[in-house]
């Protein structure tokens, strides 16, 4: 049902997203190829990452953990650009998780700075890739400086109409569901309306922290965990996973776009019995169109 709220891209505007990323890639390299090699109807709509594996990077070099950490800017910077050239409508990156309060004050410290760091250089970078910032997960428990330059990169970008880049940052999947049942029995209070409240799927959807976009077609996850840590509960129900055991400092251009080649080898049913539409197209064939990768 919420993919109907997707406005589905016509073929020339897909194909001249899958130039922008080619005009930047060396003719005839691996990403070069990679990139030809995608079906432009097929792109996922929504992808989501699970950045996972700087401490093992760091610690694989005799380096402190937070080294892995600063060494994972470069790649975000890189999937950030290539999902906006490809025509990506959403991704969202698993930046701090709920649970990751746990962890040494010290190594928390450094990744505020980080993201302090990644907003200070970045914002331009996300203008002139027309690109919107937004910040999921309980976002007013941050120190109050890193909040507000969160709110100050999110504004900025807010005019932007390409690509949604959701930052997950003291993202838990399960609180995100529980604030949107909370919100729906708040307003429902407020009304007046609750004794005849009858809660469905999409007065959950439209509650959470993604509202109104896609539901995530692919999921990747560095490091070669197998497993969730939390994310994205709701709307990864459908979702291709794949994982990498690639660390996620190491996680290149070529790596971001074998998963994508490899999500478009996936024959999703949906529960049904013959491969489902893709979501991001109106029309899904188009043989013949001279100059194209297909
Ligand atoms: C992911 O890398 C980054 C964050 C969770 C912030 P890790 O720090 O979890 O790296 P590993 O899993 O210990 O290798
Ligand atoms: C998940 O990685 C959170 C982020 C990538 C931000 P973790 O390293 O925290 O997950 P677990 O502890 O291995 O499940
Ligand atoms: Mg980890």
């Amino acid at each position: 049902m919420r993919r109907a709220m997707v406005k589905p891209l016509r073929y020339d505007d897909i194909y001249s997203l899958m130039q922008d990323l080619l005009a930047i890639l060396p003719t005839g390299s691996r990403e070069y190829e990679l990139a030809r090699s995608l079906d432009p109807a097929r792109l996922p709509a929504h992808v989501g990452i699970i950045m996972d594996g700087n401490g093992r990077w760091a610690r694989r070099r005799s380096l402190p953990r937070v080294a892995g950490h600063r060494a994972g800017v470069g790649p975000v910077r890189m999937a950030v650009e290539t999902c906006a050239r490809l025509g990506i409508g959403s991704l969202t990156l698993y930046a701090f998780s709920a649970e990751n309060w746990k962890r040494p004050r010290s190594e928390v410290e450094t990744l505020w700075r980080l993201l302090h760091y990644y907003l200070g250089r970045e914002v331009a970078h996300l203008m002139e890739n027309n690109i919107r910032l937004r910040a999921i997960g309980r976002i007013h428990a941050l120190p109050k400086e890193v909040r507000r330059e969160l709110e100050q990169a999110v504004e900025a970008t807010a005019g932007n109409t390409g690509l949604v880049l959701n930052l997950a940052i003291n993202y838990s999947g399960r609180a995100e569901i529980v604030d949107a049942v909370n919100a729906l029995v708040r307003e429902a209070r407020a009304a007046g309306t609750l004794d005849s409240l009858v809660v469905d799927e999409e007065a959950i959807a439209s509650r959470l922290a993604t509202a109104g976009q896609p539901d995530v077609d692919l999921l990747i996850r560095t490091s070669g965990e197998m497993r969730i840590s939390n994310f994205l509960l709701w709307q990864i129900a459908y979702a291709e996973l794949y994982v990498t055991p690639i660390l996620w400092p190491d996680f290149d251009r070529a790596a971001l776009l074998e998963a994508i080649a490899a999500y478009q080898k996936r024959d999703r049913r949906f529960g049904g019995i013959e491969p489902a539409r893709p979501a991001q197209v109106e029309q899904a064939s188009f043989a013949g169109v001279p100059g194209s990768a297909l």
